[in-house]
């Protein structure tokens, strides 16, 4: 009987945990570049919350905004990631890599200037999200056999700019040379080496440490940089996926694992009582019929 009981209360808790409406604000930011390849259609908007477009620029001296040339495209942002998500929030985003981070400065009042330092102290991490790399750095090392986490290197292994790569042209990289990705818990990198070639970037494991880590932290979101090296959604999706883990799925594989097992207690439980009963009723029917 006790363990009845003990699976009743049981069922009463996880049914009191049950309602999977997270209060809680979980953001998901992804940015994406005009002239990154990847076509408004292609996003899977789905996967975000939030979709930042960019990049528009601003006038030095008289403060207008102006659109890239496919300035078409930025009109038509909204209506089209809309369709495969209705509730995604879009932001145009200004400025870029080559801005004119003076022309910014110079908007602001110069008795804010100073400011900035004191404001960073200010933030509290429920207001803050968490960057995503989607892109990893591939160096030349100076002995292929040592080749761990912080083994010397001599710079940068390709020629684009600090030998920065996608992460889609990371996993092609490895296919090509037939090398898989190893992972560094310590460091939560992933890295992968072929010949004297060592790439250290995020993989699934590095992302879906480092979003767990944001929402044990209460951090606001994650925020991705940027979604066209992604490789066929794999790292978006297990960013997204965490979230899923730590509320609703959870509970659903909670459910559908314990459920049964208690309700087969439950029955083994009546079986037992039942039986009991029996053999009490056969042992006192005995007795009497021995009187
Ligand atoms: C900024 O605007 C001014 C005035 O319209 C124009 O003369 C100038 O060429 C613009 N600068 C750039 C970089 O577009
Ligand atoms: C950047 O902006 C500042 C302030 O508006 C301006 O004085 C300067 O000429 C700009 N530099 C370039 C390269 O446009
Ligand atoms: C870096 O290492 C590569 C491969 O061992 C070698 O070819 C190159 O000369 C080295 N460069 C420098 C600056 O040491
Ligand atoms: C990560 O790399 C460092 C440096 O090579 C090493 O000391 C550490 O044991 C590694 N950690 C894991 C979990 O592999």
């Amino acid at each position: 009987m006790a363990l009845n009981i003990f699976i009743l209360l049981f069922l009463i808790i996880l049914h009191s945990e049950l309602p999977c409406s997270n209060a809680q604000t979980w953001i998901n930011v992804g940015y994406w570049l005009s002239d990154s390849g990847l076509s408004i259609e292609d996003i899977n908007s789905p996967l975000f919350t939030h979709l930042v477009c960019s990049f528009a620029g601003i006038n030095s001296s008289t403060y207008q905004l102006s659109l890239p040339s496919d300035e078409q495209l930025f009109s038509t942002f909204n209506a089209i990631v809309k369709q495969k998500n209705p509730s995604i929030i879009t932001l145009l985003s200004i400025g870029g890599g080559n801005a004119n981070y003076t022309a910014f400065s110079s908007m602001v009042p110069s008795s804010k200037n100073g400011e900035p330092r004191q404001i960073l102290k200010g933030f509290r991490l429920a207001k803050l999200v968490l960057g995503l790399p989607f892109y990893g750095y591939a160096w030349t090392l100076d002995n292929p056999e040592d080749n761990v986490v912080g083994s010397p290197a001599n710079g940068s292994a390709i020629n684009a700019a600090n030998g920065a790569m996608a992460y889609k042209a990371v996993k092609e990289y490895m296919k090509s040379n037939g090398v898989i990705s190893m992972y560094n818990a310590t460091y939560v990198v992933n890295y992968c080496t072929f010949e004297s070639t060592w790439i250290g970037f995020d993989d699934v494991e590095a992302v879906t440490t480092k979003v767990s880590y944001a929402k044990e932290m209460k951090m606001l979101g994650y925020h991705i940089w940027q979604i066209s090296q992604d490789d066929n959604w794999v790292l978006s999706q297990s960013a997204q996926d965490v979230k899923d883990r730590g509320t609703g799925k959870n509970r659903q594989l909670l459910i559908i694992v314990l459920l049964p097992i208690a309700i087969v207690g439950l029955l083994l439980g009546s079986l037992i009582c039942y039986l009991k009963r029996r053999r009490r009723l056969i042992k006192s029917e005995g007795k009497m019929n021995e009187d």
